[in-house]
């Protein structure tokens, strides 16, 4: 842990541009997909984050040679000899990512059994995956828990299925997906998730040779098919990634250009930016012409001076305010006159690391109560889920351990904003999702070092 530390010169506005690749959230899932295909796979601008080295890694064990491509950020899948994998070697994985769940559908489909080890991923309360194992049982999964992990089966194969879920689940959208396209028949799925990574993801399977209708209200119909090719896909941009650099230009008073941020994924959160007094300005991308060099598009971020303005939000499903972009944005409104409300509705415990922003010097009080919005399905379970932000607080330095990748993101945000050299421990977490955050740091002005 003592080398994991990043000490942070703080006060310094971050200024500059950088760039940011495919989402997180969209890449690890059109890896899996790379099983289904027949054929090789090619994805392009795949960041070098950890949850990619672990999709990369579980792939390997099951016989996808993945290679890199041409391209910096490109890589080939051949799933030309998927095979088992013992659950030692799995196992090594485990605890490390979520990823490895949606693995089910797929190696079911190319093996007939999947061994999927303890999950990991970010400590934000339970995260169960009942909707996932409801979901596959649908389709004739059978499920066995054993203390090492899950041992799928399919012995009469998977069939499509009409299956409501009971939250609009990210993951399990994507469980079903993946499940859908080989089983045989019509699925219908109701309550589905339908946030820009899973539009994505149908796209990579539309790709790939899938038919499935997007249907108002949240349904989703896919109809099954025996047999699917590789696909050659550009992943839509990381707009967790971009929202975060965002906050952090503002919470520090800076200009940041966030190359490849792409404005219909992030209307909620632009809103929400500019409500609270930062501004923005989306540059478009331009191809070269006869003598003039090309232009990367992307949003200008920045602090336009004077005084930010208290904001009540309230975290939702897509198209609402993404949950991801809570915790960088809290440390922004921190910085802001009045008392701001942030309601969590997706994520019961996302909450724990205000906290460390009181230690700098912010006043933040968390509540049990659904403040400021629509009652959500916490109200009553005891959880502290709702925050109550009094600004603005001249944040000052301190120690910090970073709890997960996002609040890891928020303290690293406070650090740079408060006075002083505050030291950030468990820095690593936060290459789980963001890709070379120091060079990045580095690109903006920040004061930062390893000790
Ligand atoms: N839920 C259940 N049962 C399930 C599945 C989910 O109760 O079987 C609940 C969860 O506990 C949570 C809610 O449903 O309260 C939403 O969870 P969801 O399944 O949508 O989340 P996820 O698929 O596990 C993905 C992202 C998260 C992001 C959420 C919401 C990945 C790898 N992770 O998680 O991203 O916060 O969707 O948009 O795609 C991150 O990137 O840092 C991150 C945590």
């Amino acid at each position: 842990m003592t080398d994991d530390v990043l000490v942070v010169h703080g006060g310094t506005p971050l200024q500059g541009r950088i760039r940011v690749r495919g989402a997180k959230n969209l890449v690890s899932k059109a890896m899996v997909a790379a099983l289904l295909g027949d054929s090789p796979s090619r994805l392009f601008d795949v960041p070098k984050i950890r949850d990619v080295e672990v999709v990369r890694g579980l792939l390997g064990l099951h016989g996808v040679k993945v290679t890199d491509g041409d391209e910096d950020g490109e890589l080939v899948f051949d799933p030309a000899n998927v095979e088992s994998a013992s659950t030692d070697q799995i196992n090594v994985h485990a605890g490390s990512s979520r990823i490895p769940i949606l693995f089910c559908g797929p190696l079911l489909h190319r093996l007939g059994h999947a061994f999927i080890p303890d999950l990991g991923g970010c400590h934000i309360g339970p995260r169960p995956i009942d909707f996932h194992l409801q979901a596959l049982r649908e389709f004739g999964a059978t499920v066995d828990k054993t203390p090492e992990g899950l041992h799928l089966s399919a012995p009469n194969g998977l069939h499509g299925t009409k299956f409501a879920l009971p939250y609009p689940s990210v993951g399990a959208t994507e469980q079903v997906l993946l499940t859908a396209v080989m089983a045989e028949g019509v699925t219908e799925l109701r309550n589905a998730a339908v946030e820009p990574e899973i539009i994505d993801l149908i796209c990579v399977l539309q790709k790939m040779g899938a038919i499935i209708k997007v249907h108002t209200d949240r349904v989703i119909e896919i109809q099954g098919v025996p047999k699917l090719h590789g696909y050659t896909h550009r992943p839509i941009p990381d707009r967790i990634e971009a929202a975060s650099w965002a906050a952090a230009a503002l919470a520090t008073r800076g200009h940041v250009e966030v190359l490849g941020a792409e404005q219909a994924d992030m209307m909620t959160f632009l809103n929400v930016f500019r409500s609270v007094g930062g501004e923005y300005e989306v540059t478009d991308t331009r191809p070269p012409r006869p003598g003039q060099p090309g232009q990367e598009g992307g949003i200008r971020f920045w602090h336009p001076g004077g005084e930010l303005q208290a904001t009540a939000l309230e975290t939702d499903v897509h198209p609402g305010f993404m949950t991801d972009w809570q915790q960088p944005l809290v440390v922004a409104l921190t910085q802001a006159r009045g008392l701001s409300i942030v309601h969590e509705t997706v994520y019961e415990q996302r909450l724990g690391y205000t906290e460390a922003l009181n230690s700098m010097g912010a006043n933040i009080q968390v509540y049990r109560d659904c403040l400021g919005g629509t009652p959500c399905r916490f109200g009553r379970r005891n959880f502290k889920h709702s925050a109550v932000i009094a600004g603005p607080s001249k944040l000052h330095a301190a120690d910090l351990v970073i709890p997960d990748l996002r609040a890891g993101f928020s303290h690293l945000i406070a650090a740079l904003a408060a006075e002083g050299t505050s030291r950030v421990y468990g820095v690593d977490l936060i290459n789980r999702g963001y890709e070379d955050f120091e060079a990045k740091l580095a690109d903006l002005g920040a004061q930062v070092e390893r000790p």
